[in-house]
């Protein structure tokens, strides 16, 4: 989140409202977090050179406890196992995780190719990944969806789990070109992201029809619901989650 002159004043004031009142726990942590900019606590989220980043410290305020967490990954890392395999997407050569944050589906999707690299912008975020899972020699690297430092057609599996849902409107058309440039052409694109609202001050949420337009000529080949632990609804604003996983082939596929 950017924030005004003093660096307290928050730029969006009244989104800040709303999610306050609705998780009005976050809130101390929140003061706290300003006033002690090195400390874990604060805004779970930042903008920066146009770009929405995730704190640490965010994923530590969420609502979400550790248990239900780590049951959140082994949910989503079954559910997108299950659609690479109905995908037949194994034993690939090249796969790319765009917007791989912490790294946290960075190993798991490693074990489905020979060569993985996982891009986020978030300088930090790609440390600490490279310090949690430096024995897994994955490769991080720094760069955005926009400008993709990959060369043409070179990956089977391309990733996106809720990555996309964080690019302003502005700069949506050039991500998606670049996921479009880099998959190989009878590659597999893999999304999972907010197709529906609610819309926040950070989250611009696209329908499956319009993901669909933004990727073309690649073709949408299954849609299914992001996998939640059973849990999910106690700790989350809605009953259920907003956002789909989205499965796209390149042309030739
Ligand atoms: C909600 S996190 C998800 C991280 C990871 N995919 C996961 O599931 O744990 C969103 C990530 O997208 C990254 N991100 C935001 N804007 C991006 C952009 N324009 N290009 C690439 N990554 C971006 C953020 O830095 C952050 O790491």
């Amino acid at each position: 989140m950017s924030a005004g002159p003093l660096g307290l004043v928050p730029a969006d004031p009244l989104g800040l409202l709303r999610r306050g009142l609705h998780r009005p726990g976050k809130i101390p942590r929140y003061l706290f977090g300003l006033l002690v900019p090195s400390s874990r606590w604060g805004p779970e989220w930042r903008r920066r050179d146009g770009v929405v980043t995730f704190e640490p410290g965010g994923y530590a305020a969420s609502p979400r406890t550790r248990p239900e967490f780590a049951a959140n990954l082994a949910h989503e890392v079954s559910g997108l196992w299950a659609l690479l395999d109905d995908l037949e997407a194994h034993d690939l050569d090249r796969s790319l995780e765009v917007g791989c944050g912490y790294g946290r589906l960075s190993p798991w999707l490693a074990t489905r190719s020979d060569w993985h690299v996982a891009l986020d912008p978030d300088g930090r975020a790609l440390a600490n990944a490279t310090e949690q899972y430096r024995e897994w020699e994955l490769e991080f690297v720094r760069g955005r969806a926009e400008t993709l430092p990959c060369p043409d057609d070179a990956f089977d599996l391309v990733v996106t789990w809720t990555v996309l849902q964080h690019v302003p409107d502005g700069t949506i058309g050039a991500a998606t070109s670049e996921l479009r440039r880099v998959l190989s052409p009878d590659g597999h694109l893999v999304c999972c992201e907010r197709v529906e609202p609610p819309a926040d001050d950070h989250i611009w949420p696209r329908s499956i029809e319009e993901y669909d337009r933004l990727l073309a000529p690649l073709s949408l080949v299954e849609v299914r619901d992001r996998p939640v632990e059973p849990t999910w609804s106690d700790a989350m604003p809605t009953d259920e989650p907003s956002e789909r996983l989205l499965a796209f082939r390149g042309p030739d596929g």
